[in-house]
């Protein structure tokens, strides 16, 4: 088989930019080694940047965001019981975010590549990248006894965290960054009211804890648990109590509880790849960077990668122009580094960390004080929940 941009991995990042290279004329082939239904039963993200929901739009998959996704002009701070308010759209000159499930997006982006006839290839075993430091890289799978080539001009390694892809980057060119939390969060997802309309941030003395939702009939919450919990240790019942515990007293007199309809652990974890390119491979998303999801930034980051990778190859084939394709490594790891700066500091200002001394969490209580006394601080906080510019 033949391809201009060959993109291993059908996550967010993989599909939505063979989705905007496809309507500029560009022939991709997707890869991704599940099934459909596995990749739309993982639940991640729920919170999009203007930005993002930008690119769906662009990507003409907008439309189904637009009617069901909630406009968020705001969130809630819960310091040991306090409750604070982040005006988002006044500290951020106008901005908001979309609240929208990552599974929904998901589905949206592959019903549009089903629409456009786009190739998306799953269960694709064995993916391995080849020739990628020549003008002519390829790309293998195997799909049962056969294995398949794919010839191609790019390579782009949108294949998350555990892909093949930034494997395929030599040893002595490639600089990995990491910071991995002592902990990991809980999270269930409830057929239930959410508790509040707007999300909740709960700095706790047991723990951080998070309430977010998916719709008016769908809550998403999570808590902070040391990472030798496993699933097993956590009941509903001791899920629910130990998120109530959290909450100030009249936050969690209003919850409303119920079964889990999904539950899991995430280890928090901060990590960088650079260079995001090596000869005609690009990386692309959870493939180059992670940020522990207390700042919402995961899925976002993505989009810029996408945002820059999506022009720099319809410069490449529309007018011959590389010079986007040239700085795609620097200008999409500048942006990166901001979102892994703004992460790490949501997530240091509002965990219990195991080994910290009474000097720490007098820092992290100014941190916070500082900032709901700030002007400055809050429009700080909120240009960078909002997103950055791309
Ligand atoms: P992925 O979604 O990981 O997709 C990669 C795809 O590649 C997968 O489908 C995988 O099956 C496939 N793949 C892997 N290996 C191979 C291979 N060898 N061959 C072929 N295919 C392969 N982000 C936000 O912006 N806002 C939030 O509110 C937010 N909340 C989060 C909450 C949690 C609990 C978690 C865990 C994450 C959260 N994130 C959030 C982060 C967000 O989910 C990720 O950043 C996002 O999924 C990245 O998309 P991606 O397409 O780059 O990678
Ligand atoms: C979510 O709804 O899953 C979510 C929301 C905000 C975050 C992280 C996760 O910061």
């Amino acid at each position: 088989m033949k391809t201009q941009v060959c993109i291993v991995g059908g996550g967010p990042s993989g599909l939505m930019l063979s989705q905007l290279l496809h309507l500029k004329g560009i022939d991709t082939i997707v890869l991704e080694k599940h099934s459909r239904e596995y990749v739309l039963s993982r639940i991640r993200a729920g919170v999009l940047e203007h930005g993002f929901a930008e690119l769906m739009r662009e990507a003409e998959c907008g439309e189904r965001m637009d009617r069901e996704g909630e406009i968020h002009e705001g969130f809630l701070v819960s310091d040991n019981g306090a409750m604070r308010r982040v005006d988002l759209h006044k500290y951020s000159g106008g901005s908001s975010v979309v609240v929208y499930g990552q599974t929904e997006l998901t589905r949206d982006l592959y019903d549009a590549r089903d629409r456009m006839n786009g190739k998306v290839v799953h269960n694709a075993e064995d993916v391995a990248l080849h020739d990628l430091d020549t003008d002519k890289p390829y790309v293998t799978y195997r799909a049962g006894d056969e294995v398949i080539r794919i010839d191609c001009d790019y390579v782009i390694g949108a294949d998350g965290f555990h892909g093949v892809s930034r494997k395929a980057i030599p040893k002595d060119v490639l600089r990995e960054y990491e910071r991995v939390y002592p902990f990991g969060w809980l999270g269930v997802l409830s057929r239930t009211k959410p508790v509040s309309p707007e999300l909740i941030y709960a700095r706790h003395e047991r723990g951080f804890a998070l309430c977010s939702l998916r719709s008016q009939v769908l809550s998403r919450y999570y808590i902070q648990v040391p990472l030798t919990d496993t699933v097993g240790d956590w009941s509903d019942d001791a899920f629910w109590a130990e998120l109530k515990s959290r909450l100030p007293d009249e936050v969690a007199a209003r919850m409303v509880t119920g079964p889990s309809i999904e539950k899991s652990i995430a280890p928090l974890r901060s990590f960088v790849a650079e260079p995001m390119r090596w000869g005609n491979l690009f990386l692309a998303g959870d493939a180059a960077h992670i940020v522990p999801p207390t700042g919402a930034r995961g899925l976002n980051s993505a989009a810029s990668d996408i945002y820059y990778l999506y022009h720099a190859m319809v410069d490449h084939y529309a007018k011959g122009d590389d010079s986007g394709l040239e700085s795609y490594s620097a200008k999409a790891l500048a942006r990166v580094w901001k979102a892994q700066r703004f992460s790490w500091w949501m997530t240091m200002l509002l965990h219990t960390f195991p080994d910290s001394i009474p000097y720490d969490n007098k820092l992290q209580q100014t941190d916070l004080d500082y900032l709901f006394s700030s002007e400055a601080a809050l429009a700080s906080l909120a240009e960078n929940y909002v997103g950055l510019p791309f």
